[in-house]
């Protein structure tokens, strides 16, 4: 409010969007056969705000999303939402962290110091393998691929002869883990489809999972990339750079909480910045927006569009605390014609284009100023501040990890006649029927109960 921003509610029931989940569907009784979505976001509506005049927006606003629940996902979350036009990246970045510094004044009593630490995905994912790095603990990634290329042992050749990679973490003073303990880190990263850990602790009596294939110089070579002591243990994955980077971020986490790296009530901010515009869905077979399609890419960078798509990265940020992500927005692309580019490039036909987002697109030809935003996940933001790492924690009437709500039992099934309002199939007449269907199999139970007695 104090830095102006207008209070604006969009729609509950609409069209769908994407950000990426699964739509919950509403259907319509009065238009047999369509559905509303519930929103994802308020995306759509706030960009069509700023198209209209509305230069600073916010909404504290439910979101719903039909995706794989985690310990820190619900089906429906409420996000902190808002959106300014004529902006840069620099000045959604500067709003957000005044935000920030209040709350954590105002319900924390700490200070967070200015600026929030910047680190682009390309440096999170080498270092963290993450791109929500938790700054916490040390345990930072290496590359060791030129060592490991060196050594005779099939695992890494081969990973490396697949454009793989060869990464590591040392854990500090793990030397004196258990065989059982080690045997738990190796899970975690097939956990994230690594096929196993080598590790390797490079004391005088050196002890390891792949020994006989290595020298004695090669057991320097690894213990001089990595840094490591005597006392400490090496995890090495050997994969495609996304499943090394995912098992050892995770190990590196599961290692962390093991050993008791992390201090309670401590807070480690940090803003993830030049993401990729897009990622390959191995699974669709196609291009997926990294963020959501209405993101800008970076303009000097266009012309990759149709050299390779991989290559462009986006004016994006995440705000990342504690190794989660808490909120993230980007600068929006505001010419039709970049926009279709960018629909194109997700493969969606002209037709789809049009049935989707036509009046979207037709919005932007009015003259739409430039803008970007964000958005916080407010149940999360809780779940940072008050320590735990379970969203439920932080939520009134949660769902479980099925999305149904224990409680009430929904989602439940409705009965016939509920159902027969919303199918185009069903005239009034079908409707008498089934009633009269329904006032018999209430008989039939009322007389099965009366037997009963
Ligand atoms: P995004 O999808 O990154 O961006 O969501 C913003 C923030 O919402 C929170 N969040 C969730 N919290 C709980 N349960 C979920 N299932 C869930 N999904 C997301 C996260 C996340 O950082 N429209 C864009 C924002 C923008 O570009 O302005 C969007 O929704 O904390």
């Amino acid at each position: 409010d104090d830095a102006g921003f207008i209070e604006i509610e969009t729609p509950i029931l609409g069209k769908s969007t994407p950000e990426g989940a699964r739509d919950y569907l509403v259907p319509s009784r009065v238009k047999n056969g369509s559905f509303f979505a519930l929103p994802q976001s308020p995306q759509i509506y706030k960009q069509l705000l700023m198209v209209s005049g509305y230069d600073r927006y916010f909404q504290i606003t439910k979101c719903f999303r039909d995706e794989d629940l985690r310990a820190d996902r619900q089906p429906e979350f409420t996000q902190i939402d808002l959106e300014m036009s004529f902006v840069e990246c620099e000045d959604v970045m500067s709003v957000t962290e005044g935000f920030l510094v209040r709350v954590f004044k105002e319900a924390m009593g700490m200070d967070i110091e200015l600026p929030i630490r910047r680190i682009p995905y390309a440096e999170a994912m080498e270092r963290y393998g993450s791109d929500k790095p938790d700054l916490r603990f040390g345990m930072e990634l290496k590359n060791i691929t030129d060592v490991a290329s060196k050594i005779d042992f099939v695992v890494f050749n081969t990973a490396i002869e697949n454009g793989g990679s060869v990464r590591a973490i040392v854990i500090p003073n793990g030397s004196s883990m258990t065989r059982k303990e080690i045997d738990a880190l190796g899970e975690v990263c097939k956990t994230y489809k690594a096929k196993g850990m080598a590790w390797l602790v490079p004391s005088a009596e050196p002890r390891g999972s792949f020994l006989k294939f290595l020298t004695p110089d090669d057991i320097a070579a690894i213990k001089d990339a990595m840094g490591a002591t005597e006392e400490d243990i090496i995890c090495i994955v050997a994969d495609k750079k996304k499943v090394v980077w995912d098992a050892l971020g995770n190990l590196r986490i599961a290692a962390a909480n093991k050993l008791g790296l992390i201090k309670e009530g401590d807070f480690k901010l940090c803003w993830v910045t030049e993401f990729p515009m897009f990622e390959y869905s191995e699974e669709e077979g196609r291009y997926m927006a990294m963020h959501h399609p209405f993101t800008c890419p970076k303009l000097d960078q266009l012309n990759l569009l149709d050299v390779d798509p991989l290559l462009v990265r986006a004016d994006a940020y995440d705000i990342v605390i504690n190794g989660y992500e808490a909120g993230g927005g980007s600068i929006r692309i505001h010419d039709s014609e970049l926009q279709n580019k960018i629909f194109e490039v997700l493969q969606l036909t002209p037709e789809e284009i049009r049935t989707r987002f036509g009046f979207f697109i037709d919005a932007f030809k009015y003259g739409a100023p430039p803008h970007g935003g964000l958005a916080f996940g407010l149940d999360r933001l809780c779940m940072l501040l008050v320590g735990t790492d379970d969203i439920r924690q932080v939520i009134a009437f949660p769902k479980n990890q099925n999305a149904q709500c224990v409680m009430s039992e929904a989602p439940t099934t409705i009965d016939e006649k509920q159902l027969a309002e919303l199918s185009g199939y069903w005239n009034e007449y079908k409707l008498e029927a089934v009633s009269d269907l329904i006032r018999l199999e209430r008989i039939r139970t009322f007389t099965n109960d009366l037997k009963g007695t």
